[in-house]
């Protein structure tokens, strides 16, 4: 069986959609009950950064004066104000979908905050339906990001605006 060649006898073989499955838990876990979204946005970037593989950075940017301006985040000093339409974020800004990019030096106009970044994704988070910001993981290996990481960090990112307590459930 391949999965023998994974991992050590006994062992669960993890997958990029287990270890997605139990960081969203972790995130939901650790929000719970708070509602400020600088708090939420300092430990949702620092439990991203430290459970993920392959990362030099994880950023948050909110869209205030239509701009980007930098949030919260874990990894080298970064941009603080981006325009729409400039970078990998700023086209995220402008088409409102997110953006997968394999090798960074490809993308036209992209923004290097970090020399060691090679691939790069960017989702955008939405309160209700209107644009709030984005969500920037960097990466120092080509090819990291995929579909998969678009969808859990699309669903894990606005856990930012807070996640009620289950007890409560109902209340509201
Ligand atoms: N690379 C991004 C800029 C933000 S930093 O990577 C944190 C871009 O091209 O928009």
């Amino acid at each position: 069986m391949g999965v023998r060649f994974f991992c050590k006898e006994g062992e669960k073989m993890t997958t990029k959609v287990d270890k997605y499955e139990l960081l969203k838990q972790q995130a939901e876990s650790l929000l719970t009950g708070e509602f400020d979204l600088i708090a939420n946005m300092s430990n949702l970037a620092s439990l991203i950064f430290s459970e993920l593989n392959d990362l030099n950075g994880t950023s948050f940017y909110r869209f205030k004066n239509d701009e980007l301006i930098l949030g919260p985040f874990q990894g080298k000093p970064a941009c603080m104000h981006i325009k729409v339409g400039a970078g990998v974020c700023g086209t995220v800004a402008k088409n409102l979908t997110a953006e997968i990019v394999p090798d960074v030096h490809k993308f036209s106009g992209h923004i290097a905050c970090d020399s060691a970044s090679k691939s790069e994704i960017v989702v955008p988070i939405f309160k209700g339906s209107r644009f709030w910001g984005v969500l920037d993981l960097d990466s120092p290996k080509y090819n990291t990001f995929d579909e998969i990481d678009e969808k859990y960090l699309s669903q894990i990112a606005p856990l930012i605006f807070g996640v009620r307590s289950k007890k409560y459930e109902g209340a509201y």
